[in-house]
């Protein structure tokens, strides 16, 4: 009897040492997994609290020096000039020792069916180079836009795998966090069956 509870005591401990969520590659450990998201009404968010608890790894939340307004319409037009100028808003954030990530998610809302300004602030401030980048976004139903193509554009000489995208908010019309309750469970089912098809972690059986 003593010996059972022992035996079980240690397969438990042993396979939460090895516990790597699950990851396949198993030279990557979750310390070498970065997860940076922009989100202004939370749906990305969701979606990124989402992918940590299935990948692990580091969540960092992009903030900026200068926030948005908090009014939709005038976040609308200067989100529209800064695209056009090419503004880049300056981040609050910083992100120490960007060397020692392998594999880096970057999650975004589509803003003006782009990516918002302050994640290409972030994609030009740091050096993804030779890293796995893999995208995710929350749109108010119209799509990602161009925010993908965009990622790819900005790292050049990344590995981009197949991004994630879901309806979230739809803020022009008072509709703000939605991903919670029964669409918190879809959103997971969606997140991981992504994730287990871009091969980043495995099939559950
Ligand atoms: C400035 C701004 C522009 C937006 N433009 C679009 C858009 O072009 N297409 C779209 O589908 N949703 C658009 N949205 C809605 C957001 O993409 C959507 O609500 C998203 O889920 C918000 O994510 P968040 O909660 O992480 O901020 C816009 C929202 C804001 C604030």
């Amino acid at each position: 009897m003593l010996l059972a509870f022992f035996l079980l005591i240690s397969t438990c401990s042993s396979s939460q040492m090895k516990d790597s969520h699950g990851i396949i590659d198993d030279t990557l450990s979750p310390d070498k997994v970065l997860i940076v998201y922009l989100s202004r009404t939370n749906n990305t968010k969701a979606i990124a609290e989402i992918i940590h608890k299935n990948v692990g790894g580091k969540l960092i939340a992009l903030e900026l020096e200068k926030p948005y307004p908090e009014n939709y319409q005038a976040t609308v037009q200067q989100v529209v000039t800064e695209n056009e100028t090419g503004y880049l808003p300056p981040l609050k954030t910083k992100i120490d020792s960007i060397e020692n990530y392998d594999m880096v998610f970057v999650g975004f809302p589509a803003w003006g069916m782009k990516m918002p300004p302050p994640m290409k602030t972030f994609l030009h401030q740091y050096n993804l180079s030779g890293k796995t980048v893999i995208p995710f976004n929350t749109n108010a139903g119209y799509g990602v836009g161009t925010g993908f193509q965009t990622v790819k554009e900005l790292c050049p000489d990344s590995k981009v795998l197949e991004g994630f995208e879901m309806k979230g908010g739809v803020e022009r019309d008072g509709v703000y966090f939605v991903i919670k309750d029964e669409k918190a469970k879809e959103a997971e089912a969606a997140v991981k069956k992504w994730l287990q098809k871009i091969k980043v972690i495995k099939e559950t059986l």
